[in-house]
Order: C-alpha cells, then sequence, then structure tokens
C-alpha cells in the first residue's frame, strides 16, 4: 500500500510544528518534526563536547543517537532516554542546529531516521526540505511561510507567556539571518517544491491554515 505523506516545509516560526501536530492529530497520521532532530544533533554535540569543525565526529554522533518522540497531550522528545524537549525549543539550540544543517554529510547521516516515520496509515513531515529532498513523492506538499516581522513578532509573544526574557529587534535578526542561511546553502536549501502549494499565514489564524490544508488532502 503507498503511505501518503504530507510534507509542510517552511521558514523559522512559520506556525509549522503547531499546524502539523494539529494535523497529524486530525489525520491520524505520524508526525515527523525534522528541525528537533538537527536541534537533537546540536545538543548532543555540545554534551559530547565534539567541535563543530569535527564531521566525522558528528556524523558518528547522528548515527548513534536514540531519538524517540512522543505526541500525547504534549510533544515531548527524548534523546538516549533523558527528555530535552525544553532544551530544544531554545533559540541558541535552533541557531546552532541551523549551522551544523549547512554540512552534507550530516544531512546524509540523519537521511534514514527521517524515512523511518514513514509509516500507515501516513505521515505529516515538517522541515525545510521535507517536499524537496526527503519525501520528493510525497502525494501532498506545502509550502507554509509568513512575512519575517509577523514570524519575530509571534516568536516574541511566545517567549514573553513563557515568561523567558526577549527583545523583538534581537529576535527578527536572529530570524533574518537563520532565514538566510538555511535558504542560501549548497544542500537542500529551503525552497518551495515545484508542486507545492503556497501559503503566506501571516495574516491567516491556525485554523484557517489547517482547514486549507486539510481541503487539499480530503
Ligand atoms: O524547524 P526548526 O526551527 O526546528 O529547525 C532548526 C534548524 O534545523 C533550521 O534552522 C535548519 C535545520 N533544519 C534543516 O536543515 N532541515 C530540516 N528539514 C529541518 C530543520
Amino acid at each position: 500500500m503507498d503511505i501518503p505523506v504530507l510534507t509542510i516545509d517552511g521558514p523559522s516560526g512559520a506556525g509549522k510544528g503547531t499546524v502539523s501536530r494539529l494535523l497529524a492529530k486530525q489525520l491520524g497520521w505520524h508526525y515527523l518534526d525534522s528541525g528537533a532532530i538537527y536541534r537533537a544533533l546540536a545538543l548532543e554535540i555540545t554534551e559530547k563536547d565534539i567541535e563543530h569543525g569535527s564531521i566525522s565526529d558528528i556524523v558518528e554522533a547522528a548515527l548513534a543517537m536514540h531519538l524517540s518522540f512522543e505526541c500525547d497531550k504534549e510533544f515531548t522528545v527524548l534523546l538516549n532516554g533523558k527528555n530535552i524537549t525544553n532544551l530544544l525549543g531554545l533559540e541558541s539550540t535552533g541557531n546552532s542546529a541551523s549551522k551544523i544543517a549547512v554540512i552534507s554529510e550530516i544531512r546524509a547521516a540523519l537521511l534514514k531516521k527521517q524515512h523511518d516515520f514513514k509509516q500507515a496509515p501516513g505521515l505529516v513531515a515538517d522541515g525545510r526540505d521535507m517536499g524537496t529532498v526527503i519525501f520528493p513523492d510525497a502525494k501532498y506538499k506545502v509550502f507554509l511561510t509568513a512575512s519575517a516581522s509577523e514570524r519575530a513578532e509571534r516568536r516574541y509573544k511566545q517567549l514573553k507567556l513563557k515568561g523567558i526574557d526577549a527583545n523583538l529587534s534581537t529576535i527578527t535578526t536572529d530570524i533574518q539571518e537563520r532565514d538566510q542561511r538555511d535558504s542560501e546553502r549548497q544542500f537542500a536549501p529551503l525552497v518551495p517544491a515545484a508542486d507545492a502549494v503556497y501559503i503566506d499565514s501571516s495574516t491567516m489564524s491556525i485554523q484557517a491554515v489547517i482547514a486549507e490544508v486539510l481541503s487539499l488532502v480530503r
């Protein structure tokens, strides 16, 4: 049986995570947060004191790490049995992940881990290269974006809600730098797949985005 895959690619802060998790729940499909894999590897490198330039050591760590995702009431990520969910969400983890993600050997080492998520009855895959590189034959593809200022504003509000001190102009600069690095890298850059449906969520609610994506799938 052909297992359906819905890919949701886009820049950081476009709402991919929230939208993808809710869609996976509504469809009863599995969920792959590929960014969490890059983020977990970034944490593993720090934990193991591996230098950013030591590609073979990073590849070894990537192949050895054991990751599991729990998507019940809350989204939880375990790295080698340890709950790393809170550390994963830090801006610094996202920035380190974006830096190691430019290296092709590292991307190749993470390929199988991502393919393994494709299981019946279906998969919602969230990332940067889900529709272009990891699941190019996916039945449904979405490119979800929003303006950089709107994404920075959302991130700022999220951090404030969590009681974390945040500065809007620093967040905006970080987002712009990350967009540039993710889009201009040589391997698997952030670009919409030719056959992806483009959704700009700048002025849309989460529910409106979900309704639009569900209308593609149903
Ligand atoms: O989606 P995110 O913010 O959790 O991703 C963190 C970084 O990981 C992102 O800036 C680039 C990298 N990444 C990637 O290169 N390819 C993916 N499919 C997902 C994330």
